[in-house]
């Protein structure tokens, strides 16, 4: 039997992921040691491997068929904007992109000002601006604590994930408007969905008759 290779975004994320592929039966013991060094791990009885990636690159590894399957946010595939299937919300890490800023920056939204916009995500953020607002802006790709943007004034707004919303509250900050809610999904390439169908649609099938009988 070839194997079914998952490719799992780290971080918070992975946690979770491997929490409801268990409580559908599919276990890998190794991947919780978090002490292990090695980057992919086997199921032999199941025929799955998985590996743990930088969230960014799990579209591309499913893209190219490396993953058969992928688990990763809404946000990062909307980003990557890769050639896959997404074929179900997992209903994990719930949060939502947003445009932020200080108070006073809402007048500067709403006359469509040409503003600068921070963010991680160049992609949603143009899109956003662009193609759904029709304003031009100025987008400044950050890495990281975006928060601090507005606040050293290297931009007006950002567009960040605001999940409980205390980093904006914390920092003087607010949601202004709200581009789309976030969740993460789980993702198929293309050939695989064909190739590996049977046990595709039976993993999909087990899953959502779990998230069904645990809503
Ligand atoms: C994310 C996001 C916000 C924060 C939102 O950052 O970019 O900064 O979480 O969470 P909250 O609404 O619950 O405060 P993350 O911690 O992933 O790190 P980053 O700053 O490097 O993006």
């Amino acid at each position: 039997m070839r194997y079914l290779t998952f490719a799992l975004a780290k971080g918070r994320l992975a946690e979770q992921s491997l929490d409801l592929l268990e409580k559908i039966g599919i276990t890998c013991e190794e991947m919780r040691d978090k002490s292990s060094r090695k980057l992919i791990f086997t199921n032999e009885e199941l025929g799955m491997r998985f590996f743990l990636a930088k969230a960014s690159d799990v579209p591309t590894y499913v893209e190219y068929g490396a993953a058969d399957i992928g688990v990763v946010g809404k946000d990062t595939i909307l980003e990557e904007g890769r050639k896959l299937y997404e074929v179900m919300n997992l209903g994990l890490g719930s949060c939502r992109m947003c445009v932020c800023g200080p108070k006073k920056a809402e007048e500067l939204l709403k006359h469509h000002e040409r503003i600068r916009v921070a963010t991680k995500y160049p992609a949603i953020a143009k899109d956003y601006f662009y193609n759904k607002k029709h304003q031009t802006v100025e987008i400044i790709k950050l890495n990281g604590s975006i928060e601090l943007a507005p606040i050293v004034g290297l931009s007006e707004v950002i567009v960040d994930i605001v999940e409980t919303g205390t980093t904006l509250k914390e920092n003087g900050l607010a949601v202004l408007e709200e581009i789309c809610p976030l969740s993460a999904r789980m993702v198929v390439n293309q050939v695989s969905m064909k190739r590996e169908n049977d046990r595709i649609t039976r993993l999909i099938h087990d899953l959502r008759n779990y998230l069904q009988s645990a809503d």
